[in-house]
């Protein structure tokens, strides 16, 4: 990742959301979080000599001292990075060839849809498991433009794909803060310089604002609504996880703020597909597969034009949205 770069553009405020761990750097170095929607460059102009004198800094050191801090940082998360991600046609159900083969890259949000039973979950399955020709699609995926040897697929297995689906079960009775210490824990955080309070209030902060109804750290696991339980999954997925490759099969009506779930995963610089039947997630993707018959039907690029029409998409979904939640409290619906 070109930090160098990130930093100059970025506020504080958003490297320290989507590296949470910059704020740990901040903090030791002192450096004043006041005006955090401007860039480091603008508040460290804002600073005299004699500030840099008292913490012992180097007016001209103290960015690329941010790029190396966030490189070793970032370094386990690289080790597990992969440049493209390809997928070559098979058949579909009717033994009729595929004639697809694309390819996509960190930070491609891929939208899967089709009518059900027509194979989305299938062509997930396929990425899941790394399909070398031996499932009955007869894909096969490539890994950085080569085909997966039985050694890698083993290997990789679970941690190349972090997969988040519609059945999700807690099955320890961890409160929400415990859960996530596991992972972090997991992660190698509280170990070394990863810090692990940092972390994991990060991925609260996160879960909280992608759902619908706030919990607090304290929850149990099994006490959390869906969409609750699906907004703590998706924030775990974008902090914890090192997984380069998210794999969601629909999540709709789950409570969950999906477009900022989504994007939150895409600015993490990791490849997603999302099987939907949601016309605002299935536009949000830079991308759309048409699954057909078990087949891949067409591979799109959404236009401007489709972007464009989200607008009045979203508000029709508000206007929904507002109507579910009427309807629910008791409340009577006023014509429209
Ligand atoms: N190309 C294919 N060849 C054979 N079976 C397929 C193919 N694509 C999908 N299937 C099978 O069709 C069924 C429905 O597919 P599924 O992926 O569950 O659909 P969806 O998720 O769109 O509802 C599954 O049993 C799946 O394994
Ligand atoms: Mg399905």
């Amino acid at each position: 990742m070109d930090f160098d770069r990130l930093i100059e553009k970025r506020s504080i405020a958003q490297l320290m959301e989507e590296f949470p761990i910059s704020g740990d750097f901040f903090r030791n170095a002192n450096i004043p979080l006041t005006d955090t929607h401007k860039t480091l460059q603008e508040v460290l102009s804002t600073l005299d000599d004699e500030w840099f004198y008292e913490f012992g800094q180097n007016r001209f050191e103290v960015h690329n001292q941010l790029v190396d801090f966030l490189q070793d940082m970032t370094a386990s998360e690289n080790a597990q990075a992969i440049k493209s991600l390809t997928v070559i046609g098979g058949k579909n159900k009717r033994g009729e060839d595929e004639n697809a083969r694309f390819t996509l890259m960190p930070g491609d949000v891929v939208s899967v849809v089709g009518p059900t039973g027509s194979g989305k979950s299938r062509l997930l399955a396929d990425i899941e498991c790394l399909a070398q020709g031996d499932t009955p699609t007869r894909r096969h995926i490539l890994v950085d433009g080569q085909p997966v040897t039985d050694d890698v697929r083993f290997a990789l297995g679970g941690k190349l794909v972090a997969q988040l689906s519609q059945n999700m079960n807690f099955v320890m009775d961890l409160t929400v803060q415990e859960f996530l210490e596991m992972h972090a824990g997991s992660l190698g955080a509280g170990q070394g310089p990863l810090p692990m309070a940092g972390v994991v209030n990060a991925c609260f902060e996160k879960a909280n604002s992608l759902a619908g109804e706030k919990f607090t750290p304290g929850t149990k696991v099994t006490m959390l609504s869906g969409g609750q339980s699906r907004a703590l999954m998706i924030a775990d997925c974008a902090y914890m996880s090192q997984s380069p490759i998210v794999l969601i099969d629909e999540i709709e009506n789950a409570g969950v703020d999906r477009r900022k779930a989504i994007d939150l995963l895409a600015r993490r610089e990791k490849i997603v597909l999302i099987s939907t039947h949601d016309p605002l997630l299935a536009l949000g993707a830079t991308h759309r597969i048409v699954i057909k018959h078990g087949g891949i039907y067409r591979v799109l690029t959404t236009s401007p034009e489709e972007k464009s029409s989200m607008k009045e998409l979203e508000r029709v979904d508000a206007m929904l949205a507002d109507a579910r939640r009427k309807l629910r409290s008791g409340e009577r619906i006023a014509s429209l």
